[in-house]
């Protein structure tokens, strides 16, 4: 077992800069002891990337990561044969196959005798392991991070629904590869589409929605331990009503913790609507964004 209590989950996350939320905690030990893959969804900067690089680390386990995105295929998810290598092999043993061409008759008779060879160069020497293949083969046990799985196309999904099933896959040429051993899979959805519900029913699925200000509050103090305390609260709280406005995109975690480290560069030490208006552009990714924050700069701040 690699965790025995949701707490040891928690506190061994701590330990490496990640606060987990119960729910969090809760999922991820139930994921680690059934040996099924996590499926982390939520807005952007909530932390799902930043799970699996914590897990890894706790576990210390090496993490591989396979980032998705359009027209991502097998060639580049799992493996391709080295075409470049195997004609840099021909290249050098010419002479060889110059040797084992002699005397052929016909071209049917040459091709035959090359045919013959093709084991030598369809051979683990000669394949590219790309992520999947990597993790499932893998002498230790890693953690297999398939980001942003939301971009890529559901016929890639649907492959790789199968390898989250059986944990193997089929290469033709070699036979039937079997994990040595099971990765911790997450993977992550910043929701651009919905992931089929085949894909939801093989994983455990965890929303990590935008964090209670007390989880946001011990995120920064963990993340930027020199703040004042009293900054943080007031931070925290007015990016909690920044999130109340009609924002095409509301700050995440990320946001949080770029705006606490401006102003520690810039030595401010408490927020008023010049300070809000000076540097917005850390938490408004969109200038209508931007527009509507300073416009409400008094009112983020007076319930704070
Ligand atoms: N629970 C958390 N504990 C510590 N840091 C966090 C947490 N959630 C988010 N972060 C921080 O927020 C930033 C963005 O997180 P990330 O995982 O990249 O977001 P996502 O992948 O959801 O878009 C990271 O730099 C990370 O340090
Ligand atoms: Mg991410």
């Amino acid at each position: 077992m690699e965790f025995q209590s949701i707490e040891e989950v928690m506190n061994r996350l701590e330990k490496v800069g990640y606060i987990a939320s119960k729910q969090i905690a809760t999922v991820v030990f139930l994921a680690a002891a059934t040996k099924k893959p996590i499926l982390v969804e939520g807005p952007a900067g909530s932390g799902k990337t930043e799970l699996a690089r914590a897990l890894a680390k706790c576990l210390k386990r090496k993490k591989i990561r396979l980032q998705c995105y359009e027209g991502l295929d097998e060639a580049k998810a799992l493996y391709e044969w080295e075409y470049a290598k195997q004609l840099l092999y021909t290249q050098m043993i010419k002479e060889k196959i110059n040797d084992l061409l002699a005397g052929a008759t016909s071209i049917a008779e040459a091709v035959e005798r090359i045919a013959d060879q093709e084991d030598a160069f369809f051979s683990e020497r000669f394949i590219l392991a790309r992520p999947l293949l990597q993790a499932i083969s893998s002498d230790n046990p890693v953690v297999l991070l398939i980001d942003e799985i939301d971009k890529a196309d559901p016929e890639f999904e649907a492959f790789l629904l199968e390898l989250l099933s059986d944990f193997q896959v089929s290469i033709p040429e070699l036979g039937v590869k079997k994990a040595v051993h099971i990765p911790l899979v997450v993977l992550t959805s910043n929701n651009y589409r919905d992931m089929s519900d085949a894909l939801k029913r093989r994983c455990i699925h965890l929303y990590i929605d935008y964090p209670k200000p007390e989880l946001e509050k011990r995120i920064v103090g963990l993340k930027i331990p020199d703040i004042d305390s009293r900054l943080v609260d007031r931070l925290v709280s007015a990016v909690n009503n920044i999130r109340n406005l009609d924002l095409k995109k509301r700050p995440c975690i990320s946001e949080t913790l770029d705006w606490a480290q401006s102003l520690m560069v810039l030595q401010i030490d408490d927020l008023t609507p010049q300070v809000i208006s000076d540097t917005l552009n850390v938490i408004c990714k969109y200038k209508a964004d931007a527009d509507l924050v300073r416009a409400a700069a008094e009112k983020i701040l007076c319930s704070t």
